[in-house]
């Protein structure tokens, strides 16, 4: 333990001194102080879910009539939308008058409080994007919709964002009249087409993940975890840190496309991304992908009886996501595969599938690229203000 507690002081300092040189301000800026810089107030509001988690909600206000959603993805945070500044989405649409209201589900850096569970227990942790699609969107939604003064709202979600609303829809149908339109942006749902090296990772997370569970390691990409101070100050070295990170990592995994990301925004980034989720999320996904079926997470024969009464875990049964989707699917995505967003775009009642013309937009690009206002923000405009 003392070991841990000193390799965590080194490393604090040594993230300390990294960033001191690193001179992007909005690295240091959270969601309310980048909205401020952009000439937005920002409003925090703390949500509770059914089962007593505490979600930190960030509101820019603009028209109450028009609310919008945003949800971010797999170990991310509402800051994904707003850290382009003024081309992000965040800001691009409250400009327009829209009313943002962007949610951090469960566990995440900014969701990191319960009534009754603490994050240093296991229990807390016992969550995947079921329990963020049953529990956390309807606190959530039902908050906004209460606040406004409205019966619907409109949603974009990005990457597993997205998959909470299938979710959703299938387990709590009356929600989906409470959505204008979902606009899916890199949507996560099937992963049956994956390639290497995302398939190779998928494959070693159930082994991965029977690993931290014997060494009771529930969490993980922890903000304190002495590995995330280690990945944050190595993606902030100069050079090195977009070879490693940028290239290694984010083009390797979500598709390339460094045109819409310069050196210098990696370090706004890795400022907050990673951030926390539970071990058991991310081998709910590598069991999407392995067992070729979006279902509920799989216990085992034994356990799945006692929890759901059937061997099997039931399917999330997509005829019932009632709520019209518009799925906006790029050519160059590592995770979000044409072919995978095709079989969900089959599966959908009520679905609009948009394949994006810019060749190059990788998985990562919705949330981060530099240009979004050219390809992909008018796309986006123009669904909002058909649905408002
Ligand atoms: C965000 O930063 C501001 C000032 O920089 C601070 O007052 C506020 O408490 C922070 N919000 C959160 C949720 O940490
Ligand atoms: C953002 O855009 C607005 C309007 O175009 C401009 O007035 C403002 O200076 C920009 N803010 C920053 C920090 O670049
Ligand atoms: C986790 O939650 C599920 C259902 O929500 C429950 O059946 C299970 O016993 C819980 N697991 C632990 C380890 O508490």
């Amino acid at each position: 333990m003392i070991n841990q507690t000193i390799l965590i002081n080194i490393f604090t300092i040594y993230i300390r001194i990294s960033s001191a040189l690193n001179t992007n301000e909005d690295s240091k800026l959270n969601f309310t102080g980048l909205g401020f810089k952009y000439g937005h107030n920002v409003e925090e509001h703390n949500v509770i879910t059914e089962d007593g988690y505490i979600l930190k909600l960030y509101h820019i206000p603009g028209n109450d009539r028009r609310p919008v959603l945003l949800v971010h993805g797999i170990i991310d945070s509402s800051d994904t939308f707003i850290i382009r500044g003024n081309g992000s989405l965040a800001i691009t649409l409250v400009n327009r008058g829209y009313d943002i209201w962007a949610i951090n589900t469960r566990g995440n850096r900014c969701s990191k409080l319960h009534e009754y569970l603490n994050p240093n227990d296991g229990n807390f942790w016992n969550f995947s994007f079921h329990e963020m699609g049953y529990y956390d969107l309807p606190a959530t939604i039902d908050y906004i919709l209460e606040r406004t003064n409205q019966k619907q709202l409109t949603a974009i979600g990005h990457s597993q964002g997205n998959t909470l609303f299938y979710v959703l829809g299938s387990t709590r149908p009356e929600y989906n009249e409470k959505i204008k339109v979902m606009i899916a942006l890199a949507p996560i749902c099937f992963l049956h087409n994956v390639k290497p090296p995302v398939s190779t990772l998928l494959e070693l997370l159930p082994t991965v993940g029977n690993l931290l569970q014997t060494f009771g390691m529930e969490e993980v990409f922890s903000d304190e975890a002495v590995y995330s101070g280690v990945i944050k100050s190595l993606c902030n070295q100069k050079e090195v840190g977009y070879e490693v990170c940028a290239r290694g990592v984010f083009f390797a995994i979500g598709g390339s496309d460094s045109s819409e990301f310069e050196p210098e925004f990696l370090p706004v980034v890795v400022s907050r991304y990673p951030t926390s989720t539970s071990r058991k999320n991310g081998v709910h996904v590598a069991q999407v992908a392995l067992r070729r079926s979006f279902s509920q997470y799989d216990y085992g024969p034994m356990r799945n009886i006692a929890v759901y009464n059937t061997i099997v875990p039931p399917l999330y049964d997509l005829g019932k996501v009632k709520m019209r989707v518009v799925l906006f699917v790029g050519r160059n995505d590592g995770m979000s595969s044409i072919r995978d967003t095709e079989l969900l775009r089959d599966r959908l009642p009520n679905v609009e599938y948009r394949l994006l013309e810019h060749k190059k937009l990788n998985h990562l690009d919705h949330v981060w690229g530099r240009n979004m206002d050219q390809y992909l923000f008018p796309h986006i405009l123009s669904v909002l203000k058909k649905y408002n």
